[in-house]
């Protein structure tokens, strides 16, 4: 069974994944608004993996006897001056989800809380790949500059986004 500070600390964690999908969803309506149909196509889906990451916790909390607590969730920022400014803040924002994750797992070891350790390695690997990923299309960002065309281009390449 789970004790209840690990229960605490995962609950919060479920908060936060569904606070990284409002924001997420609040990118996605930012790039509909611009006529950037494949940016918001690709971070709708992000939207949808952000409340997954959140259900996995949910369930997790379940299985191991303890109480999920659905959150109520703030209003996201939701500021965007650019595509780039947007994919910026989703950068940033996903090196501080991987900062929550590494922060429940050194929890998880100085408690000798095992079951939640070898969960979280499936969180650590996902934010290797977020972050991959966030920092890959930042550097395309980069290489368009300027260029409408290429940004259509890359735009179109993020419409191809079929999982997630
Ligand atoms: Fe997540
Ligand atoms: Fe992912």
């Amino acid at each position: 069974m789970i004790s209840k500070t690990m229960q605490d600390a995962i609950n919060q964690q479920i908060k936060d994944e569904f606070a990284s999908a409002h924001l997420y969803l609040a990118m996605s309506a930012y790039f509909t608004s611009i006529n950037m149909n494949g940016f918001a196509h690709w971070m709708r889906l992000q939207y949808t993996e952000e409340v997954s990451h959140a259900m996995k916790f949910y369930d997790y909390l379940h299985d191991r006897g303890g109480n999920a607590l659905v959150p109520g969730i703030e209003k996201p920022a939701g500021a965007f001056k650019s595509t780039f400014d947007a994919f910026q803040q989703y950068l940033d924002h996903e090196k501080k989800v991987t900062q929550m994750i590494n922060g429940l797992y050194e929890k998880a070891t100085k408690d000798n809380d095992y079951a939640t350790e070898i969960m979280l390695h499936w969180f650590i690997n996902e934010q290797v790949e977020e972050e991959k990923v966030g920092m890959e299309i930042i550097e395309q960002l980069k290489i368009v500059g300027d260029s409408k065309a290429a940004l259509l281009m890359l735009d179109r390449q993020l419409a191809a986004r079929s999982n997630a």
